[in-house]
């Protein structure tokens, strides 16, 4: 594990600000999968991490169904990081995400979906969201992946540090959910942010409706959809 790259050490040029714990001794860290006994742990960190209550059920699906490609960042035997994704036929997609990809691909075309990213507070700015992404982006752009055209996931639009990690890692905004989450019975508006892959691209009519979202900065978007909470 001590050939990552996203590692910045304590008097590295790209020091972060806020850095509450660096992570010293990369031997101990470990990427592995989810397997059915993480499932307190995970429910646990999910919990801390998330407004939205899973159910159980979910909690055992992404650790033991293997249609998750559900992995986990270990830090001295402890999960410290999480993302879950799973890949689904475009035809299966719910309505209000179909536009994500133009239906020139035919009835082949696969999208993965993120279902959670998470890491500890203590564990944030460390590059380990990165390193969870890229893998499961090398996993999508594995040649046996390639009618996978998109990475996509729903975000509330109040998640700025989500944004920004997102928006950092070339998702593009793709499309404005309103009302789209029901958190302790309110409605909270929702983003689409899409990761196109293997060729992937939206369809060329849908940059028109969305271009105003697209205005600006990953801040201005934050900051003109939360003006009104
Ligand atoms: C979003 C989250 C997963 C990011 O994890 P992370 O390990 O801190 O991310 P990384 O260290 O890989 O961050 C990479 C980049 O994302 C952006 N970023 C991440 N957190 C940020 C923050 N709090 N403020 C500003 N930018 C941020 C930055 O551009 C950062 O690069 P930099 O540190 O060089 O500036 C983490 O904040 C988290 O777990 N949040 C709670 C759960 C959640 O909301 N998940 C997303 C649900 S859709």
């Amino acid at each position: 594990m001590d050939t990552f790259s996203w590692y910045a050490g304590e008097n590295g040029a790209n020091q972060k600000k806020n850095k509450s714990v660096p992570l010293c001794n990369l031997s101990n860290l470990q990427l592995r999968f989810l397997c059915p006994s993480d499932l307190e742990e995970v429910r646990a960190l999910c919990r801390d991490w998330f407004p939205i209550a899973y159910p159980y059920a979910w909690y055992e699906d992404i650790t033991s169904n293997p249609r998750f490609y559900s992995l986990a960042a270990i830090y001295n035997g402890v999960i410290i990081g999480l993302i879950v994704a799973e890949i689904k036929a475009y035809c299966n997609l719910n309505k209000e995400d179909r536009s994500i990809l133009s239906s020139s691909y035919g009835k082949s075309a696969t999208v993965a979906y993120m279902l959670s990213l998470g890491v500890c507070e203590e564990h944030r700015r460390n590059g380990i969201a990165s390193l969870l992404l890229d893998n499961l982006v090398s996993h999508l752009t594995l040649s046996e992946n390639r009618d996978c055209k998109a990475l996509f996931l729903h975000v509330l639009t109040s998640n700025k540090p989500a944004i920004l990690f997102y928006e950092n890692r070339n998702f593009k905004l793709h499309s404005f959910l309103p009302y789209y989450y029901s958190i302790k019975g309110t409605r909270k508006d929702g983003f689409t942010y899409v990761l196109y892959l293997n060729g992937g691209h939206q369809p060329w009519a849908l940059s028109n409706s969305v271009r105003y979202c697209r205005e600006g900065t990953a801040e201005n978007r934050y900051f003109k959809y939360n003006e009104k909470n």
